[in-house]
């Protein structure tokens, strides 16, 4: 039952009572201030703690389409690859923040046909500093797709970790419709926080397919489902947010590694010379003219060399040049051939592709000139 209530006579509002009120309800206000303070510094602090407990994963960018931008949401070509900073990618997708802490450097910012050797130096030097730092879990290179490739198996070669470096890109520009590089990105930062992903060589994850950064190879112009490992398939796959590992890859590999990269600040020039019907002698005079240190040779079938190119490549070798013999068919093993490969001299590049072959090549060239010391590299990695 509701009593009426008191009529207010004014006669208890004493100064006292007053006071005593005031000082009543002020004490309330201090207490649920006091509270509010301590739950919003609680709130805080474990915030602090749980971003001091994430992985830290560094962000490396070079450029390429998944910084790439373009007049319109459905142009898919002839946009401007590397337009974006790396923090524009990064706060794109805030959902990072879940599961890294990450910072973002921009190395360059270039279309990746237009990658250079100062690059790739850049970049390895920059990873193992990074890696050194025990607080950083793992890596993640952002870059264009057109030579994707060739910076994981360099990377694959000279970074000196077991913590996983991540390769990716996308197929759309960041402005398309459905653009890929947002989610690719994010994967990315995940499997560089992954424990899983560690010694397992450097890694590339596009489109939801983790590749060994030294078997995969852009296959399809404009497909977004373009990384193939041929033959040899991906390492695992992403799926439902999660990271599914299926094998390792069986290659020598970053932390057991020779090549060391940290004092060099260029490599040997090592030229590409791709066969074809009617081919001569004229692109292989021009590599040795150009001061080539080695010649990686793209034949056809078993690294097979036209009669025509084939005396000036041997001639290469007596004049100190290592000719490895790779092949333009895109799969298999270059193996022993003919047996005038073997009395010239020649090396076989084995399962590498021929912009693979090359960089080996070169980092094998920062050693040793001995053609079974080279040999034997491609024996290894
Ligand atoms: C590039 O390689 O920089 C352009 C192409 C791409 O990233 O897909």
């Amino acid at each position: 039952m509701n009593r009426p209530s008191r009529p207010d006579t004014g006669a208890d509002k004493t100064p006292d009572r007053r006071v005593r009120m005031l000082t009543k309800t002020t004490g309330q206000t201090d207490m649920n201030f006091k509270k509010t303070l301590l739950a919003a510094a609680l709130t805080l602090s474990a915030g602090l703690a749980m971003a001091a407990d994430l992985p830290q994963v560094a962000i490396l960018a070079t450029g390429g389409t998944i910084a790439g931008t373009a007049a319109s949401a459905t142009q898919t070509t002839g946009y401007k690859a590397g337009d974006l900073a790396i923090q524009t990618l990064i706060d794109a997708v805030p959902q990072i923040k879940d599961y890294a802490t990450v910072t973002g450097e921009q190395i360059v910012k270039i279309s990746s046909n237009n990658l250079t050797d100062q690059v790739l130096l850049t970049l390895a030097k920059r990873c193992n500093e990074l890696l050194a730092d025990p607080k950083v879990s793992g890596i993640v290179i952002t870059h264009g797709t057109d030579t994707l490739e060739e910076t994981a198996f360099f990377l694959n070669l000279t970074v000196k970790s077991k913590k996983p470096v991540v390769v990716i890109g996308a197929m759309r520009p960041a402005t398309a419709i459905s653009a890929d590089g947002p989610m690719n990105l994010l994967n990315a930062v995940k499997l560089a926080a992954d424990p899983k992903a560690q010694d397992r060589g450097v890694l590339v994850a596009l489109n939801d397919q983790i590749s060994s950064g030294r078997d995969v190879t852009k296959s399809n112009t404009t497909n977004v489902a373009t990384f193939k490992s041929p033959d040899l398939g991906y390492l695992g796959y992403i799926a439902g947010g999660k990271n599914y590992f299926l094998r390792n890859p069986a290659m020598r590999h970053t932390h057991q590694s020779e090549f060391d990269v940290s004092k060099l600040d260029k490599l040997p020039r090592v030229d590409i010379l791709y066969t074809h019907a009617s081919d001569d002698r004229v692109l292989a005079d021009a590599a040795i003219a150009a001061g080539a240190k080695g010649i990686v040779h793209a034949g056809s079938g078993n690294g097979s060399v036209h009669g025509q190119t084939e005396p000036a490549l041997a001639e290469a070798v007596q004049k100190g040049i290592a000719v490895v013999l790779s092949s333009r068919t895109g799969s298999g093993v270059v193996c022993p051939n003919e047996e005038q490969y073997n009395k010239a001299g020649f090396i076989e590049g084995r399962t590498l592709n021929p912009q693979k072959a090359r960089l080996l090549l070169q980092l094998a060239l920062t050693k040793t000139n001995d053609p079974k010391e080279i040999a034997r590299m491609f024996e290894e990695y």
